[in-house]
């Protein structure tokens, strides 16, 4: 199926399975990869500013025969444009690079901020600035009365930060993307998230590349018994949860794949519920310890609210 939709806290429709493209560069398929998966009925493409790839994308949407309203675009920014007067102009490079009038959805890629002139994809510790989250985020809602974008979210952000912030907010986050696979649950942030009206987008719905989710024995032999695969077996288990899902692939065959689900009784899911390992492949932590309160709430205190 491809018209599961989750319902956005601001009534906006965000088709459940999207296109992830981070690295999908690397293969040199990236346009034909965005042009296949529009015709195969993908209308959710997960896009970023530091993918690197955004210019590639633009010009593959401009050559698909799909109206621009039935598409959801989302884009992330940079953490290097935290600081409040540079957020407007985030989403207008973003949009000069997509060539798109507008976003569906807009989110601060991560909840810390590096200086204007650090490389997002490669900083020092000494990059980190103290941008209080609040202040990018009311930039952030102060874009949706110009029509460039639909709604914001946000990504990476823990329950903890989400508790300080939803009080502060004009317009609570319309979605928080954070890696969720069956190695890595995330059972308490999904509730809360919930219970708050935020929905989910699990990013490395499969695992990616480095957790080896795919291989996991009991997700095999749920996969044998439906007489799918265990990409559809994962997928699968995080709809059934209410949870989006932007799987990246450039075959067409995985691709294909990665639309239809199974449907999983609840013992399987119960049962895909114990298999959870904490095994998290995205941790800026493993390049600066000083970000340790990204996903460590418990060892450290997130400094600016
Ligand atoms: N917000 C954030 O901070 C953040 C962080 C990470 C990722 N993301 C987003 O989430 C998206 C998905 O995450 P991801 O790309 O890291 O990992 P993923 O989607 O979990 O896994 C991608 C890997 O699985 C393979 N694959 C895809 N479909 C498959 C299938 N049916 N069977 C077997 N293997 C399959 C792909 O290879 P092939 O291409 O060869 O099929 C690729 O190697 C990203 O592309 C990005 O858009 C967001």
């Amino acid at each position: 199926m491809t018209d599961l939709t989750i319902k956005l806290n601001n009534g906006e429709l965000m088709p459940a399975i999207g296109l992830g493209t981070w690295r999908a560069n690397e293969s040199g398929l990236l346009a034909q990869t965005i042009k296949t998966a529009i015709g195969l009925g993908y209308r959710h493409i997960d896009c970023a500013k530091l993918y690197g790839n955004q210019e590639e994308i633009g010009k593959a949407l401009k050559e698909v025969d799909v109206p621009r309203k039935d598409l959801f675009i989302v884009s992330k920014f940079e953490e290097n444009r935290h600081r409040p007067e540079l957020v407007a102009g985030a989403l207008d490079e973003i949009l000069n690079e997509l060539q798109l009038e507008y976003l569906d959805l807009l989110l601060m890629h991560w909840p810390y901020a590096i200086k204007p002139e650090a490389n997002a994809m490669s900083f020092a510790s000494s990059d980190i600035e103290n941008v209080p989250i609040m202040d990018t985020w009311r930039a952030m809602e102060d874009l949706v009365s110009t029509g460039k974008v639909r709604s914001i979210g946000v990504s990476n952000f823990n329950q903890t930060i989400l508790e300080k912030m939803i009080p502060q907010c004009r317009i609570v986050p319309a979605v928080n993307q954070v890696e969720i696979h069956p190695y890595l649950q995330a059972k308490e942030l999904v509730k809360f998230c919930k219970k708050s009206g935020i929905a989910v987008t699990g990013y490395c719905p499969l695992g990616g590349r480095r957790v080896n989710v795919m291989n996991d024995n009991f997700i095999k032999h749920v996969a044998e018994a439906h007489i799918g695969t265990p990409a559809q077996v994962a997928l699968s288990w995080a709809l059934a949860r209410g949870i989006a899902v932007i799987p990246k692939s450039t075959n067409e065959i995985r691709l294909k794949q990665n639309l239809h689900q199974v449907t999983l009784t609840s013992d399987e899911m119960r049962m895909i519920g114990k298999i959870e390992r904490h095994e998290r492949k995205v941790d800026p932590a493993s390049d600066n310890e000083e970000l340790e309160w990204v996903f460590h709430e418990d060892k450290m205190e997130c400094p600016v609210i």
